[in-house]
């Protein structure tokens, strides 16, 4: 069994009745979406918040109901997944372009817990490369400022190599760092550039990291 699929069996056990439950996106938190879908049909009350249209349309799919963020005061619990976690618990997300909206219900969520494979462990982060969500207007102007930072930036693009397209009608901006010593100092300044929207460092953030190895063993970081 894949790791992934371990972790993310693992974090249902988190979701209690009642919750309002923030959803991620990505392979992992369909396994989230998978066995929550089960349990709920089997009784489970809970509200999903969806953090992408990716994961509202499968959540639709598995009958998970779902509430605007907008109607609510705070999310119970958010479980997400990651590109690269940190020994400190930093991580780096975006790899499906949904690092806004995953880092604004992350911020309102009483815990956060990421669940990942054991490869996405690392003791630096920066060999993935950084996504970075910027307004179309004069891209080239942001993309400069990115590459003054010292990183290799590479606007992603869709299959048709048009610029990809966040859920935000953004654009994506990958940013090849090689490694960040000193992720809080960096997401500051990436996020004062004016036509960047937000960058996917999250640090601060993770209350508890949920790994599954390729052996079948699952371990919960606190
Ligand atoms: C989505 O934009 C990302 O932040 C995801 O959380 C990340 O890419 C994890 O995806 P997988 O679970 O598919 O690896």
């Amino acid at each position: 069994m894949h790791g992934k699929q371990l972790a993310g069996e693992k974090a249902v056990e988190y979701i209690q009745h009642g919750m309002i439950v923030g959803l991620g996106t990505g392979s992992t938190v369909n396994v989230v979406l998978n066995e929550l879908g089960k349990r709920a049909k089997e009784g489970l009350n809970i509200k999903g918040v969806a953090t992408s249209k990716f994961t509202e349309e499968r959540a639709n799919e598995r009958n998970i109901p779902l509430v605007d963020v907008s109607e609510i005061d705070t999310v119970d619990l958010m479980i997400d997944g990651a590109d690269e976690v940190s020994d400190q618990f930093d991580l780096i997300k975006g790899a499906k372009g949904a690092l806004l909206r995953e880092k604004m219900i992350a911020t309102s969520s009483n815990r956060f817990i990421v669940v990942i494979g054991e490869k996405k462990c690392v003791k630096n982060l920066g060999a993935f490369p950084l996504p970075v969500e910027i307004v179309p207007y004069a891209w080239q102007v942001t993309f400069n400022q990115l590459d003054q930072l010292g990183c290799r930036p590479n606007l992603r693009r869709a299959e048709t190599n048009i610029p990809y397209l966040t859920d935000n009608g953004n654009y994506i901006v990958d940013c090849h760092f090689e490694n960040i010593s000193e992720p809080s100092i960096l997401a500051t300044r990436i996020n004062m550039i004016p036509g960047v929207v937000e960058n996917g460092l999250f640090t601060n953030l993770v209350d508890t990291v949920i790994i599954g190895t390729e052996k079948g063993e699952v371990e919960v970081k606190v």
